[in-house]
């Protein structure tokens, strides 16, 4: 996992009143939501006796522990101790580690790294900004998010692994072209049968850590969301954004629609079945023998290894450790 680089974690619309228990980046977290509806996001451990917050209640902009009602701010703080009365002093360390927590494009997002003055852009597609898109559904895959984000490059396993849904497809992938501009991977080509003149057309683009948008027809995009859970699971979302029908209620439900069918018919009993025995499942520098229709696969294991290799120098300079990234528990809300 990259450090320094916001991930998106959970769709807004789901996060209401309650706490939500999370397991991403490999830590279990709590997310919540304070007394002005912001979202607040901290390590998913009471630091009195190790109970998950997750269980507790939400009250007055405050997180309560279901174990001995111990409250905590959006900062992390202990504000109350009610074994010990309203006025006692609340001792050093009573406090849980936070998240920087955004939210944006309806996910919510989080900044897997260490506080900083200035914190790097959302990524997102520039020509889906102000956009809504279509009901969104999220998923975990048992797979590793680098080799989930690999599969979004991937169109000429379609005859192969989807052929029985897409009888006559081409198998070739031609006048492909990858562009790398800045942080922005940007793909497009057809997929065409051997002997025909014209196939079809795709466009995938992505945004590090883990956003990429995939076109069908300039009428249909998808965009998908690949967080990790941990070394071996992907929390995936997926949206899609078209331009087939009018009205919003209809546009979700379609998309709702289409995203279940999509799983049940297509990820699920195909992709999968195959995905899960790639060898190794965590991709590893220069395993893979790549080829020229994986020009987007081996863009991105490059700029992976690039962006792992910058935080682990900036990392090193700092003189910090390799533990998980959490931000220092801040003065205020
Ligand atoms: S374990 Fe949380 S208040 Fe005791
Ligand atoms: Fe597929």
């Amino acid at each position: 996992m990259i450090p320094n680089q916001w991930y998106p974690v959970y769709e807004s619309r789901r996060l209401r009143k309650r706490s939500v228990a999370l397991q991403r980046l490999g830590e279990r977290l709590v997310l919540w939501r304070n007394d002005v509806g912001r979202a607040v996001g901290m390590r998913d451990r009471c630091p009195h006796r190790g109970v998950a917050l997750s269980l507790g209640r939400v009250r007055a902009g405050r997180i309560e522990c279901p174990f001995h009602g111990f409250q905590f701010d959006a900062s992390g703080r202990c504000q109350l101790m009610p074994c010990e009365g309203p006025d006692a002093r609340i001792p050093a360390g009573m406090e849980v580690p936070t998240y920087e927590i955004r939210e944006a494009h309806g996910l919510v997002w989080l900044f897997w790294g260490k506080a900083r003055e200035a914190l790097p852009e959302i990524p997102w597609f520039d020509e889906l900004v102000d956009r809504p898109g279509g009901g969104s559904i999220a998923k975990e895959w048992p797979i590793n998010y680098a080799r989930t984000i690999e599969s979004n490059f991937d169109l000429h396993h379609t005859p192969f692994v989807h052929g029985r849904w897409t009888p006559g497809i081409g198998t070739r992938i031609d006048r492909y072209h990858v562009e790398v501009d800045g942080l922005h991977i940007k793909t497009r080509g057809e997929l065409r049968k051997e002997n025909a003149s014209k196939g079809i057309p795709f466009r995938v683009e992505f945004l590090p850590p883990c956003i990429t948008l995939l076109e069908i027809t300039p009428k249909l995009r998808f965009v998908l969301a690949d967080c990790p859970i941990d070394a071996h699971r992907t929390w995936r979302c997926g949206r899609y954004y078209q331009d087939f029908l009018r009205w919003p209620r209809l546009q979700n439900a379609a998309s709702w629609l289409f995203l279940q069918l999509d799983w049940a018919l297509f990820q699920l009993p195909q992709d999968l079945r195959v995905m899960e025995t790639q060898d190794p499942q965590q991709p590893a520098d220069h395993v893979d023998r790549l080829v020229a229709a994986d020009g987007g696969t081996a863009a991105y294991q490059k700029q992976r290894r690039r962006l792992l290799a910058e935080a682990e120098t900036a990392r090193e300079k700092a003189g910090e450790s390799r533990a998980a990234p959490l931000r220092e528990v801040s003065a205020g809300p």
